[in-house]
């Protein structure tokens, strides 16, 4: 809370309440705890809830002091000195029933008279973090050069990072692999790397139509082969993809001899091994992927004791085992 001094001065003005003179809004104690409790649930970085990816609404990130001053997908929210022309208090500053009033109706308290002078007052006095920082999760390498728009994520840098060192891919190199029954797609227009799922068409996961991977193995950045019937066997065909950076085996039969085969992925960040036969003797396998972000394992036969013993060799793995 603002701390108000009353000025002794004589006559009617001894009534009026000033800011101390001091006392700038400051960003980390006074307006941080309401982002916190009215707007960050929705608008942070990306998580995975349920095997899925929550984004941050409208591409907008209340997390972190560079993410804010970004703004969100169409733009900056926040012109410092400028309430008015900042996105960020004219959304708070509706009539709650607008669609565009923030938080949503129902979703979270309207801020207070006194959270809405604080926000107008911080932005006023020049829009300052102070010492606040955030999250670094996701940010930038150059933020300097991401001028204003949506700032490009983590894993679009890892995806541009395997993607400079490779050559081009013609569509027609896949052919043979769309028509055994795997659909391909490339990451984004010209990318020379791509997906690789059957999910169209999981009984046509043979063994054969999996090793059909081997004339783009290089390129394949993501493979979901979930609910197929796919063996420990075919999983060999990992050996020749050193740029996989999202595997999906849930709901296989995949077991511990399948998991050797994935020694050599240093590039893997994400691993779905949800309702597969893995035990914890298959996960010494994953010791060496140390560029691992996140590992699911739920409905398999993985205990907590082994997936603590992973979690020792990959310190910074999300590993969800429930
Ligand atoms: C329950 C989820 C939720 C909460 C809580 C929430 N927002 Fe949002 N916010 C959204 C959604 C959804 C959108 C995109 C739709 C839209 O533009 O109205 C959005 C859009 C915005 C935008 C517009 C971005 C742009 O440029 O299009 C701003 C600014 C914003 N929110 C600020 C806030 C602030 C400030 C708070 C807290 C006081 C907050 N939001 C709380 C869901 C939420």
């Amino acid at each position: 809370m603002r701390k108000f001094a009353f000025l002794s001065l004589p006559g009617a003005l001894s009534l009026l309440a000033v800011p101390l003179v001091s006392s700038a809004v400051e960003f980390e104690k006074e307006v941080l705890p309401v982002f916190e409790a009215k707007c960050i649930e929705c608008h942070r970085a990306p998580y995975e809830e349920n095997g899925r990816t929550k984004k941050p609404k409208a591409g907008l990130r209340m997390d972190a002091a560079w993410a804010i001053a970004l703004g969100s997908e169409n733009g900056s929210i926040l012109k410092a000195g400028d309430p008015g022309k900042s996105e960020l208090y004219f959304r708070v500053t509706l009539p709650h029933d607008d669609d565009d009033f923030m938080p949503p109706s129902g979703k979270a308290d309207p801020l207070t008279e006194q959270e809405l002078a604080l926000f107008k007052a911080w932005i006023e006095e020049g829009a300052d973090f102070g010492g606040w920082v955030g999250s670094t999760e996701g940010k930038p390498k150059d933020i300097t050069n991401a001028g204003g728009k949506v700032p490009v994520s983590e894993i679009q840098e890892v995806y541009k990072g395997i993607a400079d060192s490779l050559p081009a891919l013609d569509e027609k190199t896949w052919a043979p692999l769309t028509d055994s029954g795997a659909r391909v797609a490339r990451l984004s227009t010209k990318s020379p790397l791509v997906s690789v799922d059957f999910r169209l068409s999981p009984e046509k996961a043979t063994g054969e139509a999996i090793g059909g991977i081997a004339i783009i193995a290089p390129h394949v950045a993501e493979l979901d082969l979930s609910k197929t019937s796919v063996t420990d066997g075919a999983l060999s065909i990992l050996k020749e993809t050193p740029n996989l950076v999202r595997l999906n085996l849930s709901q296989t039969t995949i077991g511990d001899a399948g998991l050797a085969n994935l020694k050599g992925l240093k590039n893997l960040r994400y691993l779905n091994l949800y309702g597969s036969t893995v035990t914890d003797a298959g996960l010494k396998h994953l010791k060496s992927l140390s560029n691992l972000e996140a590992l699911y394992l739920w409905q398999s036969k993985a205990t907590p004791k082994g997936a603590k013993e992973l979690q020792k060799a990959l310190p910074n793995a999300k590993i969800n085992l429930k």
